[in-house]
């Protein structure tokens, strides 16, 4: 049984780890701003759930919620950063793009040097990131989200290779979803290779119980990765 902290809990792919971790014996401590969503999961999973409100941008309460939830599940060997948002039509151009920044960038960037941190001086300890298929492109119509899940997933790399040069156990999984079924992608146009998040979260699960650096999901889109890569910049343009 491993006690595991996730942020972005209360829907979508954070909801379906939760489901899917509690299931598998471990501790869970979920986090959201939507409390009627944590309190239904942790109905739903029983004593082995444990809800936290939180608002991931308040990066001073964050620290205080991670370390109370931490305290109340006998401590924390897991911690998975899933919290993410993608741009809100509704809202204007920049309070969207700094929306995100605070979210996918800031409060990530955050979460990670908490979990960091503390696993360091544990000596062990397991960081998941949600980044993206996005991290590996750039993209006119979501420029900030593409941004910042290159931030997400080069971030992690940094930390990756910091804890290598540790006297400490620490893996750092990046997890790059291409199209999952969730709120975020309800109303995407156009979407293909769509996988069911049930089914998505059974594989990230997968990977993180090899211990991966970078896991694909679904595994198809390692090809768009590799494309990315291959195709020279200046065609991407025109596409
Ligand atoms: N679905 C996809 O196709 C896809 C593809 C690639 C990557 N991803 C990534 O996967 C992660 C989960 O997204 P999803 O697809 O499952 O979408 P989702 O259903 O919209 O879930 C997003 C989660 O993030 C939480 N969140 C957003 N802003 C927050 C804030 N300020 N404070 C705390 N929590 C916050 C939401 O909780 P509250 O609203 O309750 O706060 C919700 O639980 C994101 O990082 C996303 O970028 C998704």
């Amino acid at each position: 049984m491993k006690n595991i902290l996730i942020t972005g809990a209360t829907s979508g792919i954070g909801r379906e780890l939760a489901l899917q971790l509690a299931e598998a014996g471990n501790k869970v401590g979920l986090m959201g701003r939507r409390t009627e969503m944590l309190e239904s999961i942790q109905k739903e999973i029983g004593e082995n759930a444990f809800i936290r409100t939180l608002d991931v941008t308040d990066l001073e309460k964050a620290e205080t919620v991670y370390r109370d939830l931490i305290d109340e599940m006998g401590g924390m060997d897991m911690m998975i950063l899933n919290a993410g948002v993608g741009v809100d039509k509704i809202m204007s151009p920049w309070k969207a793009d700094k929306l995100t920044i605070e979210v996918n960038v800031l409060a990530f960037s955050h979460g990670l040097h908490f979990a960091f941190d503390f696993f360091r001086r544990q000596g062990h300890g397991h960081i998941v990131g949600m980044s993206s298929i996005a991290s590996h492109l750039a993209s006119y119509k979501a420029a900030v989200y593409t941004a910042s899940k290159h931030f997400v997933s080069n971030y992690m790399t940094g930390f990756r290779q910091k804890a290598k040069r540790l006297p400490a156990d620490i893996t750092v999984t990046d997890i790059k979803p291409g199209f999952v079924k969730s709120e975020m992608t309800e109303n995407v146009p156009r979407m293909f290779w769509v996988a069911e998040t049930d089914k998505a979260v059974k594989q990230m699960i997968k990977g993180l119980d090899k211990k991966k650096n970078i896991v694909y999901i679904t595994k198809r889109w390692m090809l768009v990765a590799w494309l990315a890569r291959l195709i020279p910049q200046f065609v991407w343009d025109r596409l």
